[in-house]
């Protein structure tokens, strides 16, 4: 699919004619998506940012020695770079003189508020961005250093396992031997943790998860009434996974007029938006089976809520 107009058309069609119902979360950040999730990450509740932000301002030397050791000149990539703050900290703690800061980004928007805010707060750091899909840009990425890689925020806890681990395999094959990648992983705990992260009292959660059907207004002619949808969230324990629906309130039809598309309800109906797992040692020791990944070193918040799990590149 050559854009990304087309391919959230060709994914809507597709996802709200199937049963049951999908609609992929990395439609979540538009505009106003990427506004609230900068909202979600200041909530009392969502306890994720805050955990890696500490491990980031705390231990950054242990992360700087895990990431950077051996190396004398890297690209310092960052996947999915949204605002920046956590980064902001490793940033500071480098040589300028070592690294270009490469942060990609699905959303152009948040991508320039990042180039803007590091250019103010840390000149001497050189920066080029990438707007597009992680791998597309990391194909067009040069190849004459290491890379050290960053995939923050327990973003790949938004694919499940096989679609995780083949992620995984993708990224290692783009990487040479010694290139490092740092995960950030939220980890199993208990159910009135992790549930109001994603049920805030605010309803910021909410609103981030019911604008996906905005979006569809918007981008595609569709007349969703967002009063007669609620998010519905849920975590199952031993599983480790976070869920999010949007459940129809009564039964009821939607037009999609640029699909030419009609799509019934039930009352009751749901659609699924998203996806976030948990980790433990068991599951971030899987995370890279079949790749050519070697777990070196785990770094972990105060309260043990969060991981930052770092792998290097071995031979096969
Ligand atoms: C950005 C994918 C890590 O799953 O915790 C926050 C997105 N969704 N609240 C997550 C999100 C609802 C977030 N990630």
């Amino acid at each position: 699919m050559d854009n990304l107009e087309d391919q959230f058309a060709q994914e809507v069609k597709d996802g709200l004619t199937s049963q049951p119902k999908t609609l992929s979360s990395k439609w979540f950040y538009d505009e106003r998506g990427d506004d609230l999730f900068v909202q979600i990450m200041q909530l009392p509740e969502y306890y994720l940012t805050r955990c890696e932000k500490e491990i980031f301002s705390e231990r950054t030397e242990a992360l700087k020695a895990a990431l950077t050791d051996g190396m004398d000149a890297f690209d310092l990539v960052e996947l999915g770079a949204g605002d920046g703050t956590k980064t902001m900290h490793l940033l500071k703690a480098l040589d300028p003189a070592t690294f270009t800061y490469r942060p990609i980004d699905i959303s152009s928007n948040a991508l320039k508020l990042l180039v803007e805010r590091v250019g103010k707060e840390l000149p001497a750091v050189q920066v080029s961005s990438m707007q597009g899909e992680y791998f597309q840009v990391l194909e067009r990425l040069p190849n004459d250093r290491p890379k050290v890689i960053l995939f923050m925020g327990s973003n790949i806890g938004n694919l499940l396992d096989d679609r995780a681990n083949s992620f995984l395999k993708q990224l290692s094959a783009a990487m040479n031997l010694g290139d490092r990648l740092l995960l950030g992983l939220d980890l199993k705990k208990s159910k009135d943790i992790i549930l109001p992260a994603y049920n805030d009292s605010q309803g910021v959660t909410a609103a981030f998860n019911l604008n996906v059907l905005r979006r569809i207004n918007r981008e595609l002619g569709g007349d969703f009434d967002l009063d007669a949808f609620q998010h519905q969230p849920e975590y199952n324990e031993e599983e480790g996974v976070a869920r999010s629906f949007i459940l129809s309130t009564q039964e009821q039809e939607v037009h999609l007029a640029a699909l030419d598309l009609r799509v019934t309800f039930d009352e009751g109906e749901c659609i699924f938006t998203e996806v976030s797992r948990k980790y433990d040692d068991d599951s971030i020791a899987r995370i890279t089976d079949h790749t050519d990944l070697e777990l070196q070193e785990k770094v972990y918040d105060s309260k043990g809520y969060f991981c930052d799990a770092i792998f290097e590149k071995v031979a096969s």
